[in-house]
């Protein structure tokens, strides 16, 4: 009996290993985009799954974004916005991307005034051009808002949902992880300096080291909730 309860703890630790090391390589400075688009900062959201790539223009004060996340289906959709009162859904303005009636990926703003249902509509920030893709599971939103002069920090909010009806975005689920897709987005020490190539290269691998750090602590701490599961299961049976 305990002899085949080491082997299959063995097996386990195996397993766990090998689980760790592509999850930790999921970070966004991992990812780059086809075209010419580059982001001076990114940033891995923490929760959904979710990650955020942009470059704030303090003297224009435009940001542009790119938002990737995996729908909760493959029919459904991503969201990500700013809401210019505080880090929450109500009154967040929006862009939702998800496959329209033809299958193609749109992108569409909306300002969210209820929880239950959404309607289209301009946001208070000048969307300048924004776009959809959708690859290997994870759907893209890219776009470029004009905000306040000065803006400093944003409430930023981001969610992903399963399903589209009637060419709407349907509502999405409320688990921990749906509630706490919301944070803070520090503008005020965006790279903007071109001419500084060497510190901001020297930073943006240090803080892509410290994203990919804590994730691998996030995904360190499942595992272990995972593994105590496990032994529970194991007990039971013995
Ligand atoms: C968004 O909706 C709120 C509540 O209806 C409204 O007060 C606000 O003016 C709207 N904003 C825009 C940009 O339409
Ligand atoms: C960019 O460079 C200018 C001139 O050296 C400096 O005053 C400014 O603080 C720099 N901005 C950032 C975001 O590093
Ligand atoms: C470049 O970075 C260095 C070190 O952070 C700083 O001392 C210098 O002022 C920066 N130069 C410009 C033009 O921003
Ligand atoms: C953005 O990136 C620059 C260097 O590329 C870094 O100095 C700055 O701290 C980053 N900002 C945030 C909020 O991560
Ligand atoms: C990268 O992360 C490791 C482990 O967290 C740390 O010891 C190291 O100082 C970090 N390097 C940089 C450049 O931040």
């Amino acid at each position: 009996m305990a002899s085949h309860f080491f082997n299959l703890l063995f097996t386990f630790l195996l397993v766990l290993l090998f689980h760790i090391s592509p999850s930790t390589s999921l970070t966004c400075s991992s990812q780059t985009f086809s075209s010419n688009t580059r982001f001076t900062n990114c940033t891995d959201l923490p929760s959904l799954k979710s990650f955020l790539h942009w470059t704030f223009d303090p003297a224009k004060s435009t940001l542009s974004v790119a938002f990737l996340a995996s729908p909760a289906s493959p029919d459904g959709w991503i969201a990500w916005g700013i809401n210019p009162v505080a880090p929450a859904m109500i009154g967040t303005q929006s862009l939702i991307a998800f496959k329209d009636s033809k299958g193609v990926m749109t992108v569409k703003t909306y300002n969210l005034t209820s929880y239950k249902s959404i309607t289209e509509s301009k946001l208070m920030y000048n969307v300048v051009d924004s776009k959809a893709e959708s690859a290997d599971g994870m759907m893209k939103i890219f776009a470029t808002l004009e905000l306040p002069a000065n803006t400093k920090t944003v409430n930023q909010v981001w969610q992903v949902g399963s399903a589209v009806t009637d060419g709407r975005p349907a509502i999405h689920k409320f688990e921990p992880d749906n509630l706490k897709s919301k944070g803070i987005l520090d503008l005020a020490t965006s790279a903007d300096n071109k001419t500084n190539a060497t510190s901001s290269s020297a930073s943006a691998g240090q803080s892509g080291n410290e994203t990919g750090g804590s994730s691998t602590i996030l995904k360190t701490e499942t595992n272990f909730f995972a593994f105590l599961f496990f032994i529970g299961v194991l007990l039971l049976q013995l």
